[in-house]
């Protein structure tokens, strides 16, 4: 069961912000209840549908998003060196093209409802839908930032040997107007240490070919997700493009890798929501493992 603390209304901005949004949300009327608060964190188990349509528009300082990319089709990959099958669960299973696109197209559109005018959409994915995905942000008027590539240097051997071995996924990064400007924590990035990343080095512009390994065994000590990214990726992708203060929401939480980096960060105000009650609980565990002094640690103290 989940231990809920009691969720309080701040005064001052942003706490404001934050506080009247989750209000509407979880208004008396709505019924929807959150899973988990803390002061600077909630998580609904709910369909992102739900959710999303009851947050105001133009009130979200960036999304990030790591939809399902439909790739469970019943083949095998390997796993500690042993065949494993590729299927993560009923979540993500391909319907085909056409209705896997306009999946991606609710989704998207829901999102870009919510963002502020100068708010940044996160988007992760492999060919199975990041090319669905980007169509769609063209079609919405999206403006293109970035397109990430993050190279996993320990990704899996490929069994077949019939093809190259699949250790990349893609990272789209844009902004919702055009004309608008948008937050990026340049010197951070710069000047700031990656030591998982043998491919930046300090003191000079980070490229956008990421090289970060998949999540370790500590990572994974109070449950496991099938498709977690590691807190690293999500780490730097919050420190680049938020500011403290900003308000960050995942409408495909999964474990909480998200809600994890803001709280490791500190002064982000996160909103979660997942549609599996087990990924809600995990990422709950992760929450309220994070030791008393370990988050908004000194590195990050003036980001
Ligand atoms: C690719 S995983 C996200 C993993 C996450 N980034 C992490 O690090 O753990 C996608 C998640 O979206 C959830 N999901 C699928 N459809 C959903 C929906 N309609 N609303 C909310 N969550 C949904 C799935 O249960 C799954 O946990």
């Amino acid at each position: 069961m989940s231990t809920r603390e009691p969720f309080q209304v701040i005064e001052g901005m942003p706490e404001k912000a934050f506080n009247r949004i989750i209000a509407g949300i979880t208004h008396p009327r709505t019924a929807l209840k959150p899973f988990y608060t803390s002061e600077q964190a909630i998580i609904y188990n709910e369909d992102y549908r739900e959710v999303l349509a009851r947050i105001p528009e133009n009130t979200i300082d960036m999304i990030f998003a790591d939809p399902p990319y439909k790739l469970s089709n019943n083949g095998f990959t390997c796993h500690n060196g042993r065949m494993a099958p590729v299927n993560k669960g009923a979540w993500d299973t391909s319907k085909g093209v056409a209705e896997d696109t306009a999946f991606h197209e609710a989704w998207i559109a829901a999102c870009r409802r919510v963002l502020k005018p100068e708010g940044t959409l996160w988007i992760s994915g492999t060919y199975h839908s990041i090319y669905q995905c980007g169509y769609v942000l063209q079609k919405q008027h999206f403006h293109f930032l970035n397109d990430i590539i993050w190279f996993k240097p320990n990704g899996s051997p490929n069994l077949s040997c019939r093809f190259f071995t699949a250790s990349h996924e893609t990272l789209l990064w844009v902004r919702k107007d055009k004309k608008a400007k948008h937050y990026f924590n340049y010197q951070a990035i710069k000047n700031g240490e990656f030591p998982e990343d043998k491919l930046k080095n300090q003191g000079v512009q980070m490229r956008s070919v990421w090289s970060i390994p998949t999540p370790a065994k500590e990572e994974k000590k109070t449950g496991k997700h099938p498709t977690q990214k590691p807190l690293s990726l999500l780490t730097r992708i919050i420190l680049a493009s938020t500011k403290p203060g900003d308000i960050i929401l995942d409408p495909f939480n999964g474990s909480g890798t998200t809600g994890l980096a803001c709280r490791m960060l500190g002064q982000r105000f996160y909103i979660g929501v997942e549609i599996e009650r087990e990924f809600c609980e995990l990422t709950e565990r992760r929450l309220c493992s994070i030791l008393p002094g370990d988050e908004g640690g000194e590195a990050y103290a003036t980001q």
